[in-house]
């Protein structure tokens, strides 16, 4: 018997979305598993064997460790892009805590740069996940409360220009595209009848523990803008954007999925994975006009393991499968 099949039913519905598609994928491969926790799963074949979990570690044993950890530092990646010519946000990263520290890139340097920057600012922590702490704010005082709240788990913050244009995510394996879509982010519908406090609370409930704060400067900055408060009703055919991040497990949706893109823009994407060695890569942009055209791409973050939750579920185990043949064929001509 094979021995993913061993696993009951129930242990394997309750694995995060990307190992449940794992442990799908090593059945129909005939791969051993063994589910060590909820989010972390060993999966052998012949004498090879590697361990996928959520989060940094990811599913993706091709990638290189040393590439992934280059892209997990938000402020390294922007530099090397800039390098290479390719379009970022402006702005610049700061040491808010911690030991290290550079002349102009101190606490106090973060409340000037924003200054000169303009408000709103868009700031993020370094290495957090998620759209965790990531904000458009609009003022010092709101600023500084997020810088705070950053410094608890994060010693180093990027601060950006706001960039206001629709943003895509483009994944791609050994240079080959693979998928795209937009992001969207969160918004609450009205309903004539329930107030935003309301609909914000139905809304959390799908989020669990990536909930939205409902005190955040985001929707603050909204209230003020349309002149709504908590308790004010949202009208039916109305909507209020909730977040400024367009992050799936924060409640953004997805549309314009497509599996095929234009040659300049997958030349593009070979020479993204190319400099940073990435075999398995997500890129995360902001796109002026269609993104067929690198030029239009402005890049926000790259993805070592993305999240696939936009493409069909035969899609995503054709992804995961391809990522694990091509680790058991290579670990087996390494070991021959
Ligand atoms: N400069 C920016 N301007 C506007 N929105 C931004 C900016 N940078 C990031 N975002 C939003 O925040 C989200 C999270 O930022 P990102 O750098 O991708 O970090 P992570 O996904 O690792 O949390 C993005 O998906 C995007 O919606
Ligand atoms: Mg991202």
């Amino acid at each position: 018997m094979k021995e993913s099949l061993k696993i009951p039913h129930d242990e394997i519905q309750k694995l995060p979305f990307l190992l449940k598609n794992l442990v799908e994928v090593c059945r129909c491969m005939n791969y051993q598993v063994d589910v060590i926790d909820r989010n972390f799963i060993k999966v052998s074949f012949t004498k090879s064997f590697f361990a996928g979990a959520n989060g940094d570690i990811g599913i993706n044993p091709i990638n290189p460790h040393f590439a992934c950890e280059v892209v997990n530092d938000k402020a390294r990646t922007m530099q090397i892009l800039e390098k290479e010519g390719f379009r970022v946000p402006l702005g610049k990263h700061f040491f808010i805590s911690g030991v290290y520290s550079e002349k102009g890139k101190k606490l106090k340097d973060v409340f000037s740069y924003a200054r000169k920057l303009g408000y709103p600012v868009f700031i993020k922590p370094n290495r957090l996940r998620a759209a965790r702490f990531a904000e458009a704010v609009h003022s010092e005082v709101q600023l500084k409360e997020i810088v705070e709240r950053i410094a608890e788990v994060d010693s180093i913050v990027v601060i950006q220009e706001v960039v206001n244009l629709p943003e895509y995510r483009i994944v791609s394996i050994d240079g080959e595209f693979q998928y795209s879509c937009r992001r969207l982010i969160p918004k609450i519908d009205g309903d004539g009848l329930k107030t935003i406090q309301e609909l914000i609370q139905d809304f959390n409930t799908k989020l669990g523990r990536n909930a939205i704060d409902a005190t955040c400067p985001y929707i603050l900055n909204q209230f003020k803008k349309r002149r709504l408060n908590m308790n004010s009703i949202l009208e039916k055919g109305d909507s209020l954007p909730v977040n400024s991040t367009a992050d799936l497990r924060r409640g953004g949706s997805y549309s314009e999925y497509s599996e095929t893109i234009s040659n300049a823009t997958k030349k593009w994407l070979k020479k993204i994975s190319d400099i940073f060695n990435l075999r398995v890569i997500g890129i995360d942009v902001f796109s002026e006009g269609s993104i067929n055209h690198p030029e239009n791409l402005t890049i926000i973050e790259i993805n070592h393991n993305p999240g696939h939750k936009a493409p069909p579920i035969e899609k995503v185990q054709n992804i995961i499968k391809l990522v694990c043949q091509k680790y058991f064929n290579e670990s087996d001509i390494q070991r021959a």
